[in-house]
């Protein structure tokens, strides 16, 4: 059984809270935020205990911990899971600064502690499928990746505010799924944006709309399609094209029921938003993280592929604001 401690209890924590409840030999011990009646309220719905966040990093009765705070307290609670001998799964992105996030694998890797990034759309059985039927060789060697991910409508501008921009934001999760499916690195990045949807976006210095392509050392490409807005719901959609073919996985919509008349067809919306659309990956990623850590194995995405996404949506960011195509060399 691995005994877990959860910090922080917004919206993320209580994904994780209910996931841990579903995934076999996984017990939630505590939770923690910094606003008491946060951690109330995960403590009375989970059944777990309502603890300061460091006596959760301290217990003697908590194996791992799942850091779901805001991405700029990450680096300090990492360091303190990883001094505490804890397993740490946490949320993307592990920090904005790359520098940070070396130091973060520095400790991780002296503390000899499990690590597991939060790139849950590995996870959607979907896009895991595909995955896995891309490396059995079904359509040959991997030529362009395309991937198409829209929100519904744009978060408020103080979280665009304080977010560290739409690449590092948002196109962080597309920027990991491309290295999951290109099977080797991208080395050279180009990108451009603009704020299409909201012009408070803009006034921000962030944009709304945006597509980067990502070229790797033999060739390969892949292209990223990100917007802050979709009418019809929250568009998730890949394809691979191959030497032998192409592999693509469609968007989940609300229901399989369609409308036929004379006016033609019609069919449900999509799934709403990640809570829904990725319910199942999150409750897949803890399972993985769990049954990797009571395996003594190292669970995947590691925290040298959290490295690598944020190293991308660095390079995109700068891509589009000195409109030049960017070197990525993190060796
Ligand atoms: N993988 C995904 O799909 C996904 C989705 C949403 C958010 N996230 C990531 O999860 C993290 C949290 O996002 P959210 O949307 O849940 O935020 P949120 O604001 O809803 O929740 C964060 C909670 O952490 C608490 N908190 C702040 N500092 C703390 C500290 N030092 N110790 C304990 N608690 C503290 C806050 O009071 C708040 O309740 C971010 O890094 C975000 O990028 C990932």
């Amino acid at each position: 059984m691995l005994r877990l401690g959860i910090l922080g209890c917004g919206r993320i924590g209580q994904v994780h809270a209910q996931s841990i409840g579903q995934v076999p030999n996984a017990e939630l011990v505590a939770v923690a935020d910094a606003m008491p009646a946060a951690a109330d309220a995960l403590a009375s719905t989970s059944g777990a205990e309502a603890r300061a966040a460091e006596d959760i990093l301290s217990a003697g009765d908590i194996d791992a911990v799942v850091i779901g705070t805001p991405t700029d307290t990450h680096f300090d609670l990492i360091q303190a899971a990883a001094a505490n001998r804890k397993a740490i799964f946490c949320e993307k992105p592990i920090d904005m600064d790359v520098a940070r996030i070396r130091a973060c694998i520095d400790a991780v890797e002296a503390a000899g502690v499990a690590f597991m990034s939060g790139f849950n759309r590995r996870f959607d059985p979907n896009f895991a499928e595909l995955q896995r039927r891309l490396r059995e060789g079904e359509i040959g060697e991997v030529e362009i990746v395309t991937i198409l991910s829209r929100d519904p409508s744009p978060p408020p501008i103080s979280y665009i505010e304080s977010s560290g921009g739409l690449f590092r934001d948002m196109m962080i999760h597309d920027f990991d799924m491309a290295r999951f499916l290109l099977g080797e690195e991208p080395v050279r990045v180009q990108a451009v944006g603009a704020a299409l949807v909201d012009p408070a976006i803009g006034a921000a210095g962030d944009v709304d709309t945006a597509a980067a392509i990502l070229t790797t050392a033999s060739g390969r490409i892949c292209q990223i399609s990100n917007s802050r807005r979709a009418t019809y719901g929250y568009d998730q959609r890949i394809e691979v094209h191959g030497a032998k073919g192409l592999l693509k996985a469609e968007n989940q919509l609300e229901s399989t029921v369609e409308l036929a008349t004379e006016a033609g067809f019609r069919r449900a919306p999509t799934q709403h938003f990640f809570l829904e659309r990725y319910a199942q990956a999150y409750v897949l990623e803890l399972a993985e993280f769990v049954g990797a850590v009571l395996d003594g194995k190292a669970p995947t995405p590691s925290i040298h592929d959290g490295l690598r996404a944020q190293a991308l949506a660095d390079a995109a960011d700068l891509a589009l604001r000195e409109a030049r195509l960017v070197e990525v060399d993190l060796t």
